[in-house]
């Protein structure tokens, strides 16, 4: 018996319709404030009630405000990944890899890639993140104003293809993964918030850098897969998970599939990790003092020598200031399901079809789940004060069977990389810096520039 072909239960006839959210304008609904200020939008929903009905153009969607429903949502079958926000990123990046797929398609690629993410499996990475993490610090001079976006996108995209598509000829390929990466989500943002089909076709500069640079993204897939295969080689990587992996049928999975797989894993993958640096880098410039704290964590721990993979499992402080700065600035700050059948969420209905948002981003800062909830405090994460955080309050990784399989990837070269930086340098913005939230695919800032100077 699949979970598919379980008979939901009756509802109870009593359900009622979530109350629709204030403030919505005559014709366009709630759209033009969710466009204008999407963060402060979201933030004050639970105002309105732990569900309600937004109005977007024609469209009623449904949001979900509180914790409990939000990991109620995240947990339930009657939802699946599917609705706008999907169907564009599916346009570009292909339709056959596993953040997109449903049903048993998606529950056998998890099975192929979890392997490469169980916590057992990180260690053998370690050496790969030690060595990015230190050559990052050494790339920067003291008192030369490092451009954070590109290097941070730079870190990400190589500690993910080096340690999870293995093999020298990486070193090359990560560099143009990283241009063409950046590009592609700064403008795979814009076409899915402002979707004119025909206006992304007009030969504008813009257009045809977006799409050189999404052909490229495709191209360098093809030739990493192609390359590996005529290697002859086969090590304990996820790429050759992908190569191997067979399907329902046990026949091995197409080309096409394994192309959409390697795209869909890098780049969730170099995104999310790269806007969360910037905004480490901006907590520790920001927060002298929090800075000086990992920094004494760290050298307690090491004694002065250069933090190594080994030293992360005591860097307890450490890692609740990645968590906090997770907390404050969710890489991933909205996500969307869609309703496969007629079911109810926190007693009200929600019919067969609707898309149903919410944020991570408003769960995380609200101040009825946290005290002095905009305070950046590593501390709350302490085994006394954790307790009291209501559930799924936290959750940045999400839960239930979409649950991001990179958590402990993404924690490790996050806490390895945080105390490389603030046992080298301190870190001041310089003019022409702007750390103003930039709200994208995830958040950002939307130009951190900063001055290391030397401890
Ligand atoms: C899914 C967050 C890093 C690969 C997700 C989801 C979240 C998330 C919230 C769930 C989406 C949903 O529920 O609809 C993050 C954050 C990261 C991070 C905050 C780092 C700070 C990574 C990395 C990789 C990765 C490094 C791979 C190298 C994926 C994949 C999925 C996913 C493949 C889709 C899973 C599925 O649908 O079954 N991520 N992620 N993520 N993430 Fe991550």
């Amino acid at each position: 018996m699949t979970v598919e072909s379980v008979q939901p239960e009756a509802l109870a006839p009593d359900l009622r319709e979530p109350p629709r959210a204030g403030g919505g304008v005559p014709g366009l609904g709630h759209g033009w404030k969710l466009v204008r200020d999407p963060l402060a939008f979201m933030s004050r929903l639970r105002d309105h009630g732990d569900v309600v009905r937004l109005k977007l153009g024609p469209k009623t969607v449904y949001a979900v405000t509180t914790p409990d429903l939000t990991g109620a949502l995240a947990l339930s079958n009657d939802f699946i990944i599917a609705g706008p926000l999907w169907e564009s990123l599916e346009g570009l990046l292909g339709k056959e890899g596993v953040a997109t797929a449903n049903g048993p398609r998606h529950r056998r690629q998890r099975r192929t890639i979890q392997p490469a993410f169980r916590l057992d499996a990180i260690p053998a990475y370690g050496p790969i993140m030690e060595e990015e993490a230190h050559a990052l610090t050494e790339r920067w001079k003291p008192g030369e104003t490092v451009d954070c976006t590109s290097e941070s996108f730079r870190v990400a995209v190589r500690i993910a293809a080096r340690c999870l598509l293995r093999g020298d000829y990486m070193d090359e390929r990560a560099e143009r993964l990283c241009v063409a990466l950046a590009t592609v989500f700064r403008g795979m943002y814009r076409r899915m918030v402002v979707p004119l089909g025909p206006l992304y076709k007009l030969p504008l500069p813009a257009n045809r850098e977006f799409n050189r640079a999404l052909a490229d993204l495709h191209l360098l897939v093809d030739e990493i897969v192609a390359e590996r295969r005529a290697s002859g080689q086969k090590p304990d990587d996820l790429l050759t998970a992908l190569l191997e992996a067979k399907d329902e049928n046990g026949d091995p999975i197409g080309e096409q599939e394994i192309h959409d797989q390697v795209v869909a894993i890098l780049t969730p993958g170099s995104e999310t990790v790269a806007s969360t640096i910037m905004w480490l880098l901006h907590m520790l410039a920001e927060h002298p003092e929090q800075a000086d704290r990992v920094r004494d964590e760290v050298e307690a721990v090491t004694g002065g020598r250069p933090v190594a993979f080994e030293d992360v499992r005591g860097l307890g402080h450490t890692n609740n200031v990645v968590v906090e700065a997770l907390r404050l600035r969710p890489a991933v700050w909205i996500l969307t399901r869609r309703a496969v059948r007629d079911t109810e969420l926190g007693g009200y209905r929600i019919p067969a079809g609707a898309d149903i948002v919410y944020s991570p981003y408003a769960i995380q800062r609200d101040a009825k789940s946290y005290e002095r909830n905009l305070e950046f405090d590593p501390d709350r994460w302490l085994p006394d004060r954790v307790k009291d955080i209501p559930k799924h309050a936290m959750s940045p990784f999400s839960v239930g069977n979409r649950k991001c399989p990179s958590d402990h990837f993404s924690m490790a070269q996050l806490t390895l990389i945080t105390a490389a930086l603030a046992t080298r340098y301190r870190f001041e913005q310089v003019a022409g810096s702007n750390d103003g939230t930039r709200v994208g695919i995830t958040l950002r800032p939307h130009n951190l520039l900063l001055r290391p100077v030397r401890r």
